[in-house]
């Protein structure tokens, strides 16, 4: 199995920056999403990256200039019928993902295999919806896309060796290092991370400390590069109560209860840097 075009669902922050490494790889890239602006949107967050390495002097205007002729920006979906894999990075949503993979089940040519970039659903149920589970994996890129060594990739319970091969050697390609998963939720990034910034904003609820002072300890004691309550605000604070609701619902325990605190930022509309207001302000 062969991989030379990839189409990216989602020109968000992390489709742009997958069909972004994805394109600094040598790759063929379909930018997909709704409508033409929030393409329009994904394509400018890839040319800002890549004339920042311009100006720094790491890349030819050239070799920006071919990079981003590999990248087609694409609205429809029936661009798929031309790719070896799909990546799909839309909404955290499963009733949205099972609508687009049942989709593109019907539209990729057989070989394809589909691949999703969610942070926390389940690989195997966004495979049921497919009638080729063994093709379908969990690619989960880390936010900053271009800057971040990770991609964990999650076998779905069909995911076949063969599929789970390529993609290793994919991500290798991208210049990345895959680390092997299985499917449960939140796989190991989640499960390990939310809790841990679920418990920073406890630890503000119960007064022990300011965020300031959270992430000062955390980034002076533990070398963090940036404090939970940073990141949470950086990662967007819904998303970290979408990944904390999907713990406690996938394991029942309560030790994985999303903190009153969190629920009343994200209930105020203080989802962290993409609204100027979280744990900060922007
Ligand atoms: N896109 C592209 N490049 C970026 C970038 C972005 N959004 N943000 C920063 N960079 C680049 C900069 O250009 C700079 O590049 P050079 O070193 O080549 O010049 C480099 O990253 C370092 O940037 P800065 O010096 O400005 O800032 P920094 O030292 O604070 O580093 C950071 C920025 C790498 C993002 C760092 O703060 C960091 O590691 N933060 C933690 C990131 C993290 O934990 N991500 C995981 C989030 S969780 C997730 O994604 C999964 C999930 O499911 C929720």
């Amino acid at each position: 199995m062969d991989i030379k075009k990839v189409m990216v669902i989602g020109a968000g922050q992390m489709g742009s920056g997958i069909a972004q490494v994805c394109a600094e790889a040598g790759y063929e890239v379909f930018l997909n999403d709704i409508k033409d602006e929030f393409v329009d949107r994904g394509l400018g967050i890839i040319n800002k990256n890549l004339n920042r390495q311009v100006e720094k002097g790491r890349l030819s205007e050239g070799d920006r200039d071919a990079i981003l002729n590999q990248i087609t920006a694409s609205v429809q979906l029936e661009d798929a019928s031309e790719v070896d894999l799909v990546i799909e990075a839309a909404v955290e949503n499963m009733e949205i993902k099972s609508k687009i993979f049942t989709q593109l089940d019907e539209i990729a040519p057989a070989h394809a295999i589909l691949a999703t970039n969610t942070s926390s659903l389940p690989i195997t149920e966004i495979a049921a919806v497919t009638k080729r589970p063994e093709k379908v994996i969990g690619m989960h890129f880390m936010n900053p896309v271009p800057v971040m060594k990770l991609i964990e990739v999650i076998r779905g319970l069909a995911t076949s060796d063969e599929v789970y091969e390529v993609i290793e050697e994919m991500s290798h390609k991208l210049n990345k290092t895959p680390v092997e998963v299985n499917d449960f939720p939140g796989f190991v990034s989640n499960r390990i991370l939310m809790p841990m910034i679920n418990e920073a904003i406890y630890t503000v609820y119960e007064g022990v400390a300011t965020p300031e002072a959270i992430d000062e300890v955390m980034k002076l004691g533990m070398n963090h590069p940036m404090g939970p309550l940073t990141l949470a605000d950086f990662i967007g604070l819904d998303t970290c109560l979408y990944i904390m609701e999907t713990l406690q619902e996938g394991f029942g325990d309560d030790k994985y209860r999303p903190c009153p605190l969190l629920r009343k930022y994200v209930k105020a509309g203080w989802l962290g840097k993409k609204t100027g207001r979280g744990f900060y302000q922007y």
